[in-house]
């Protein structure tokens, strides 16, 4: 595997290195511990134990993957029957479809939004583990890794929609998170795409991410972490490795930066996490991604466009015919399109600067939850999450909807 190639000589300094932030790799030591592969799928393993019925669907991308859907409904509720209207969900970068089910029934949002009457519907993206693979490629080809976000929302968001529109004859509502955001942002500027989106609620959303404050991520940002990745031919980026001993050692720049509560260094501090259960968490993340994706998240951050991927002066112009990448417009996005969010004042990923940037682009006028003690992860785990903004978000798809029984 492409990511067990370090260098060996590299090793032992890291090794060494390391030995003064034990907390960090305490942590590392739990994410590659857990990277047993699971037998069946995300329904068997993680939503029918909680007494919910879920049903395992396949769709596929224009360019060939194959990615994993899950169909989940409360128990009470007979699937496809008189349910209520689909829901998307849209898991963020490193995660997967599990990351809406990680707490309990009344907690977790794939779960609330079943309990609601919600027909929920979860994305897998490609390359996570939930997704099955590709048509034609393995993922020991370097092919099979040649996409980033841009290829997530084009292709991921298209693949999910018709199918899960042809199965329900019904527009969808959207809920992402993180990256998920990100592609919707990118996806809705597409008219072919948008059309089959009834709503969207979007938690510490994000298409600009030049106001970053997370000093983690800035350090590997600095220190151009992606540029030697690349170097050690490294296209899959999976974190259930020791590669991550690397990162870790980068983004907490030698000790320098405290690393000792590793989750809040990268999210910033969340306020509402139950951190007892960061074990069973990492029983299933993090998720593998390409490294082209982070490559092109990195881009964003230094450039502070919303654009399209930049493969350099030359190759833009053979790839797009001009110099620059072009941008996604989000005033294309219809005003009609009506859009939730909710984003905090902890979030070290997702700045409120970069946010209010997002929502002055828009040509609507989104409805936008503020909570200040949030941070990143908190708006998927937080104890708190359905008094704080679940409760709030199913309001808004409810008046989006009124004429259904729901
Ligand atoms: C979940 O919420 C319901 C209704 O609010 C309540 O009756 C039940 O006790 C809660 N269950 C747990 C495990 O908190
Ligand atoms: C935190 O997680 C632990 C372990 O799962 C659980 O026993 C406890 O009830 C949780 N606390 C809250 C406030 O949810």
């Amino acid at each position: 595997m492409a990511t067990s190639i370090l260098p060996s000589l590299l090793l032992p300094i890291i090794l060494w290195m390391c030995m003064s932030f034990v907390e960090c790799l305490t942590t590392v030591d739990k994410i590659i511990e857990h990277s047993q592969s699971y037998d069946g799928g995300l329904c068997l393993n993680l939503i029918q134990p909680c007494g919910y019925a879920c049903v395992e669907h396949t769709t596929q991308t224009k360019d060939g993957f194959l990615l994993g859907l899950q169909r989940v409904s409360s128990s009470t509720i007979k699937l496809g029957v008189q349910s209520g209207p689909p829901v998307l969900l849209l898991h963020g970068l490193f995660m997967g479809g599990d990351a809406w089910f990680m707490d309990s029934p009344n907690e977790s949002l794939g779960f609330v939004l079943a309990n609601h009457g919600f027909d929920v519907w979860v994305g897998n993206m490609r390359g996570t583990k939930w997704s099955h693979g590709h048509s034609s490629l393995s993922d020991g080809d370097k092919e099979f890794w040649d996409w980033s976000w841009e290829e997530m929302a084009l292709y991921d968001l298209e693949a999910m929609l018709t199918y899960i529109n042809s199965k329900t004859s019904s527009k969808v509502f959207v809920v992402g998170h993180s990256q998920g955001t990100i592609m919707s942002f990118a996806a809705f500027t597409q008219p072919d795409i948008v059309n089959m989106v009834e709503a969207a609620a979007l938690l510490s959303p994000i298409s600009y991410l030049d106001h970053i404050t997370s000093k983690f991520v800035l350090n590997l940002v600095n220190m151009h972490l992606e540029e030697a990745l690349s170097l050690l031919g490294i296209h899959q980026l999976n974190l259930k490795s020791n590669i991550l001993i690397d990162i870790i050692e980068l983004g907490c720049d030698g000790g320098r930066l405290d690393c000792s509560n590793m989750l809040a260094s990268i999210t910033g501090e969340n306020c509402c996490f139950n951190s007892s259960r960061v074990d069973f968490y990492l029983e299933y993340e993090p998720h593998p991604s390409s490294l082209k994706n982070l490559k092109h998240l990195f881009q964003m951050i230094r450039k502070g466009t919303f654009a399209r991927y930049d493969y350099g002066t030359l190759k833009n112009i053979l790839k797009y015919g001009q110099t620059k990448p072009p941008t996604f417009d989000l005033s294309k996005i219809p005003e009609s399109l009506p859009i939730w969010m909710a984003h905090g004042g902890n979030d070290a990923l997702g700045d409120v600067i970069d946010v209010q940037h997002t929502v002055k682009e828009l040509k609507s006028n989104p409805k936008v939850l503020f909570l200040e003690e949030y941070g990143h992860v908190d708006f998927l785990l937080s104890t708190r999450a359905f008094e704080d903004m679940y409760d709030n978000m199913i309001t808004f798809f409810r008046s989006c909807k009124m004429s259904s029984s729901f």
